[in-house]
């Protein structure tokens, strides 16, 4: 399918060759499980663990112990609200959320509220520019934040929202959404001082079926998930937990995907999406006046509606000549009700996507877009 163009980055990024080629290496060559044998070749599999949770690491400046593989972002996002739950009451906890969230962020605390487990949720503030309001953070016990909006494109300055939600509760718990961040800028956890950040394998050229989860004071936190290469040693009936990071890999990680994944980190590192190829599509779009840009001429992405024109046909027919692009809410409802819409047409780059790609797009838009 070399014709088709690939404006979908945002959902899910195409892999680099040297993932696949890494990952069928070692299926056909270097198989074996985790943390459970005691060959040679479980042990540089554990070896290729521990090498790519260094590397992890190092790309967002963490430690080691501080990084938990999951399944994806999604993943992340929920188990935190166990784990914070596991080790404080949160009856009579406030969690402040943004309008800039998916679904993955705030559903799982949505479900709290509902089911009368936390106290309430509030809304952190948004200006015109859709950046979280800094001075009015609310004080709260749990404040989510979405580094980069996966409709907007917007980056919000993670620190100075932490900062000053600290100055209002010193011990507020900080959740960093950077799935969408995690593509177009590097991360450094210690300048954010945050407590939790996940962000999705599939995302940044990895496999599917990875995800990162930092956890700053990991081993203050109980394991959400029990079961096996988590406990250190059984007492009578209850267990005594290994350290962070195995005490929140309970069962058997995705070996194929986690290796994939630092070569993942590598390449994205060396080739960031261009973002050049979303001012020019921007430029281009604006000249026609059936075409409402949604996000800023410096996003990460583009998203835009059609005059008279649903979300959904304009995807089908860039779809039919071989262009993909993201349609629909993006399971982030909230940010489309503040827009006052329901759905949305995203175009997003990556490292793969060429200036022919962007002139294919522009000229099928121009047919379908009189
Ligand atoms: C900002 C953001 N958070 C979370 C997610 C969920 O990611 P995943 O589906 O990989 O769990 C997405 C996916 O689009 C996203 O864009």
């Amino acid at each position: 399918m070399k014709d088709i163009v690939y404006f979908d980055a945002a959902a899910s990024f195409l892999k680099p060759e040297s993932v696949i080629t890494t990952e069928v290496d070692f299926l056909k060559n270097r198989y074996a499980n985790a943390g459970r044998g005691v060959c040679a070749r479980a042990g540089a599999v554990d070896e290729m663990v521990a090498a790519v949770r260094r590397r992890v690491a190092d790309f967002i400046n963490a430690d080691s112990r501080q990084i938990v593989f999951t399944a994806n972002a999604t993943d992340g996002l929920n188990r935190i609200v166990n784990i914070i739950a596991r080790r404080f009451d949160i009856a009579g906890f406030s969690v402040a959320v943004s309008d800039l969230d998916h679904h993955s962020a705030r559903l799982p605390w949505a479900e709290m509220l509902d089911m009368g487990k936390i106290r309430k949720i509030e809304k952190c503030e948004l200006d015109e520019n859709f950046n979280i309001k800094i001075d009015s953070v609310p004080k709260s016990d749990v404040l989510v934040i979405t580094a980069m909006s996966n409709v907007l494109g917007v980056s919000q300055d993670v620190a100075a929202i932490c900062r000053a939600a600290r100055k209002k509760n010193p011990n507020v718990i900080t959740v960093v959404d950077a799935t969408q961040y995690i593509v177009h800028h590097k991360i450094d956890v210690k300048k954010w001082d945050c407590d939790f950040l996940v962000a999705s394998g599939h995302k940044i050229g990895a496999d599917t079926g990875v995800g990162i989860l930092y956890i700053r004071d990991a081993d203050k936190y109980m394991p959400d998930k029990l079961g096996g290469g988590m406990v250190l040693r059984i007492d009578g009936d209850m267990a005594i937990w290994n350290n962070s990071p195995d005490r929140f890999e309970a069962g058997t990680l995705p070996l194929t995907q986690i290796c994939g994944l630092s070569v993942a980190i590598d390449e994205l590192e060396s080739h960031r999406p261009d973002l050049k190829l979303i001012k020019y599509m921007y430029d281009e779009l604006k000249k026609n006046p059936r075409i409402k840009i949604l996000s800023s001429r410096d996003a990460a992405l583009m998203t835009f509606v059609v005059d008279n024109m649903h979300p959904l046909d304009v995807g089908a027919m860039l779809g039919a000549n071989n262009i993909c692009v993201r349609v629909g809410n993006m399971c982030a409802s909230w940010v489309h009700r503040v827009l006052g819409i329901d759905g949305s047409i995203r175009v997003s780059v990556g490292p793969w996507n060429t200036r022919q790609d962007a002139d294919k797009f522009l000229s099928v838009m121009n047919k379908i877009v009189k």
